[in-house]
């Protein structure tokens, strides 16, 4: 069985690790600074294996140590935005957390694949990448799949067909300016824009470019987590069933899409070499002038790190 690893044993984490052992997809290991969260949720975790089939093992810990040897990390840990807490107070908080966590995933995990999740997502992804010194291929970012997910949701909601039917893709930073493709989003294949006039799709797509903040004020303790735990858990199987999914991946860009040395989501292939192949799509100039202002923003959160320039 792979090992996994999922670090902070939250909503998101807790969530991640129960679909991930309702898959079978590897002994988990839960771990969270809180440690009595780590190892309650745990337990309740594999005291539920019996009634719901799986025969995974799941333990819970305090100590980061126990990643060792892990084939691959979920990285869940990190605070959500409190009230009069600004982006930028978030993202400080956030990269200071993520730089201890990915400091232990190189000590104790070197050879892993790293799905992170925490947000700023690409901006943390990125902080990961530097800090792990991971190849690319082993470091992914997880949003694209839950804003096409939401996407997909919607428009199946909409048009009132089945969701296995609707293929959707969301590209670029997850956040307000993340650019979902209409051009490339269908109903078994045909174009969406078959089934739904411009305006109301203009309405889905801003309510999915709003997806996240619509469960924030539902919630108002804190932010959506069983559509993000499926998403990252899809990019877990992926990689470890070697199934080579074309999945929208926060991934490091090296000249594709005209960026350099930032995390964007884009469409991509997942298997057992993780980012096997990045698919570049020909986009048109307002496409591209849409996902350029996302990728504006994600290089000011980079920057907002401060980090060393980068040698690679
Ligand atoms: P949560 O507050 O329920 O859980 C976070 C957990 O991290 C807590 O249990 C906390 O004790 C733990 N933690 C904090 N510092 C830690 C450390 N140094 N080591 C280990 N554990 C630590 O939050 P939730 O809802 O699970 O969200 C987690 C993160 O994922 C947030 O940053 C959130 O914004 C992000 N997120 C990202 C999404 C995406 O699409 N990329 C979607 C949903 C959430
Ligand atoms: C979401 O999109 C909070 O990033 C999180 O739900």
């Amino acid at each position: 069985m792979p090992k996994i690893a999922v670090i902070g044993a939250g909503n998101v984490g807790a969530s991640a690790a129960l679909y991930l052992a309702e898959a079978e997809l590897g002994d988990i290991t839960l771990v969270d600074i809180v440690e009595g969260v780590a190892k309650g949720k745990a337990l309740d975790l594999l005291e539920a294996g019996p009634v719901r089939g799986y025969d995974t093992m799941i333990e819970g810990t305090g100590d980061l140590r126990a990643i060792a040897g892990s084939d691959l990390v979920l990285v869940t840990a990190g605070l959500p935005r409190k009230p009069g807490m600004s982006r930028l107070d978030l993202l400080k908080a956030n990269a200071d957390i993520i730089r201890g966590v990915a400091q232990a995933i190189r000590e104790h995990a070197s050879k892993a694949f790293v799905i992170m999740i925490t947000n700023p997502l690409d901006v943390m992804t990125y902080l990961t990448y530097r800090v792990t010194g991971f190849p690319r291929e082993r470091v992914v970012g997880m949003a694209g799949v839950l804003d096409s997910t939401r996407f997909r949701s919607f428009l199946a909601a909409e048009i009132g067909v089945s969701i296995e039917d609707i293929q959707a893709m969301v590209l670029g930073g997850h956040g307000d300016t993340m650019v979902p493709l209409v051009r490339y989003s269908t109903v078994g294949g045909i174009p969406i824009e078959k089934f739904i006039v411009k305006e109301r799709l203009e309405q889905i797509v801003q309510r999915t470019r709003d997806g996240g903040a619509e469960i924030v004020k539902l919630l108002q303790t804190g932010s959506a987590f069983y559509a993000p735990a499926a998403s990252a858990v899809q990019m877990a199987e992926s990689i470890l069933k070697d199934k080579k999914r074309l999945l929208p991946v926060a991934a490091h860009l090296n000249g594709e899409y005209g960026f350099r040395d930032l995390f964007l989501g884009v469409p991509a292939i997942l298997g057992s070499r993780g980012l096997e192949k990045i698919v570049e799509l020909e986009l048109t100039s307002e496409e591209s002038a849409a996902l350029k202002k996302s990728a504006d923003e994600v290089r000011k959160g980079i920057a907002d790190l401060e980090l060393e320039p980068a040698t690679r």
